[in-house]
C-alpha cells in the first residue's frame, strides 16, 4: 500500500521507487522501514543470514510510531524482499543506502563489488557518521554518485539528515537525494565543505566531552550531568539550535548584545574546558555512574522510553509548527 507522501512522490516525477539497503543493523533497518512506509519497493542485504527475520521484526516494533507521527498508513504493508547476494539487491536499486559497520577498509572493498552492479543513475548514500567522502570516492571509477546521507539514531524518528557532495558529484545527485529524504519527513542539512564527524556529531563530541571532564573531575555525577542537559538546555535544544536561543537571552538586544554581555565570561569558560581521554579508568567510571541510573532497566526497556518521549516530543513540537508556521512540518 502506497502512503500518501509516495503517491505525491509518484505523481511529481515517479522518482527511485527501488531501493537498495545494504547492511541491515541498527541503521539500515530503520531506513528500510522508512523507505517500505512510503510505499517504495525495497531489496534488503545483509551477510548476517538473520537480517530478514531481523528486519521483519524491526518493522513491527516501529510500524506504530511511524504510523502515529503520520509517516506510515496504519493499513501499509512494507514492499520488500531479502535478498541473498549483493547483485539481486542491486539490480533494480534507484537509491542504496549504504549501512555497514564504520570502517573505511569495508565501505571501499563493499564499493569496489557495488559499482560494476548499479545502473549507471543510481544514487549511493552512505549513512556514514564521520568518514569523508573523499576517502570514502577513492576506488570509484565514477565517484560523481556516492554521496554522505547521515541520519541521527533512531533515524526512523529523529528528523535530522546531514548531506554531503563534492565537486566530483554529478549535478542531479544531492537536488534527488534531497528530495528522496524530504519525502519522508526529514529534515535535510547540507555540508558546504568536507570536515570529519560532519555537523551534528562535531557538536555531540563537544558537549560528551565536557559531560565526561564534569564527572572525572568530580564536579558533578554521571546522573546529574546527564540531568543538566535533559532538564535544562538540551530541552532548548529540541525547538532551537544555539544560535537562535542565545539571540533570545540577549533580551531585545539580541545576539549581538548577549555577545557584548558575555564575551568574558564565555572566552574564561572556553579556556577552562577539559580535554579527557577515553581510558579505561574513565571509561569504567562513566559505566559505574551510569549503571546506578539505569537502575536495573534493560536495553529494550530503555530504548522503549527514549523512543516513547521522542514520539511524544516530535508530535508536540509539529503541532506548535503548524500554529506558528515557520518550521517545515514533521510529515
Ligand atoms: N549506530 C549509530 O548510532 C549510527 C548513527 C548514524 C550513522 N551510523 C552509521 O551507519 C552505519 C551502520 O552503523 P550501524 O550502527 O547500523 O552498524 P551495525 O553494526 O548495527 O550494522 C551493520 C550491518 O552491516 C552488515 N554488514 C557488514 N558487512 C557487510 C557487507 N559487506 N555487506 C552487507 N552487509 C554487511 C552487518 O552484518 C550488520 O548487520 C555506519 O557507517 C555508522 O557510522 C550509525
Amino acid at each position: 500500500m502506497e502512503t500518501a507522501l509516495a503517491r505525491d512522490d509518484i505523481r511529481h516525477g515517479g522518482q527511485l521507487p527501488n531501493i537498495a539497503i545494504i547492511g541491515t543493523g541498527l541503521i539500515g533497518c530503520s531506513w528500510a522501514a522508512m523507505m517500505a512506509a512510503t510505499g517504495r519497493k525495497v531489496a534488503i542485504f545483509d551477510t548476517r543470514p538473520e537480517a530478514g527475520e531481523a528486519f521483519q521484526d524491526f518493522w513491527t516494533s516501529v510500524k506504530p510510531a511511524l504510523v502515529e507521527l503520520g509517516l506510515a498508513d496504519p493499513d501499509c504493508q512494507p514492499d520488500y524482499r531479502i535478498c541473498t547476494s549483493l547483485s539481486d539487491a542491486l539490480r533494480d536499486a534507484d537509491f542504496v543506502f549504504e549501512c555497514i559497520p564504520e570502517r573505511l577498509d569495508m565501505k571501499r572493498a563493499l564499493y569496489g563489488e557495488m559499482e560494476p552492479l548499479l545502473k549507471p543513475t543510481a544514487i549511493v548514500a552512505t549513512s556514514s557518521s564521520g568518514l569523508k567522502l573523499s576517502d570514502l570516492q577513492a576506488g570509484w571509477s565514477n565517484p560523481g554518485r556516492v554521496i554522505i546521507g547521515h541520519p541521527f539514531n533512531p533515524p526512523h524518528l529523529v528528523p535530522l539528515v546531514e548531506l554531503y557532495a563534492n565537486d566530483q558529484t554529478d549535478a542531479d545527485v544531492l537536488p534527488t537525494a534531497r528530495r528522496l529524504y524530504e519525502s519522508c519527513g526529514k529534515v535535510v542539512i547540507i555540508l558546504k565543505r568536507e570536515v570529519m564527524g560532519h555537523v551534528a556529531n562535531r557538536l555531540q563530541a563537544a558537549i560528551w566531552r565536557e559531560a565526561i571532564h564534569l564527572v572525572e573531575s568530580d564536579v558533578a555525577s554521571v546522573e546529574d550531568v546527564n540531568a543538566a542537559v535533559w532538564a535544562g538546555p538540551g530541552l532548548r535544544w529540541a525547538i532551537m539550535g544555539p544560535h537562535m536561543l542565545l539571540h533570545l537571552g540577549g533580551g531585545a538586544g539580541g545576539l549581538r548584545a548577549y555577545c557584548e554581555q558575555f564575551t568574558q565570561s564565555y572566552t574564561e569558560w572556553w579556556d577552562d574546558l577539559g580535554k579527557p581521554q577515553l581510558t579505561p579508568e574513565t571509561i569504567d567510571r562513566l559505566v559505574s555512574g551510569l549503571s546506578e541510573e539505569i537502575d536495573g532497566r534493560d536495553y529494550a526497556t530503555l530504548r522503549q522510553q527514549r523512543d516513547s518521549q521522542l514520539i511524544a516530543v516530535l508530535k508536540a513540537l509539529s503541532e506548535t509548527r503548524r500554529s506558528f508556521g515557520t518550521v517545515p512540518e514533521l510529515a
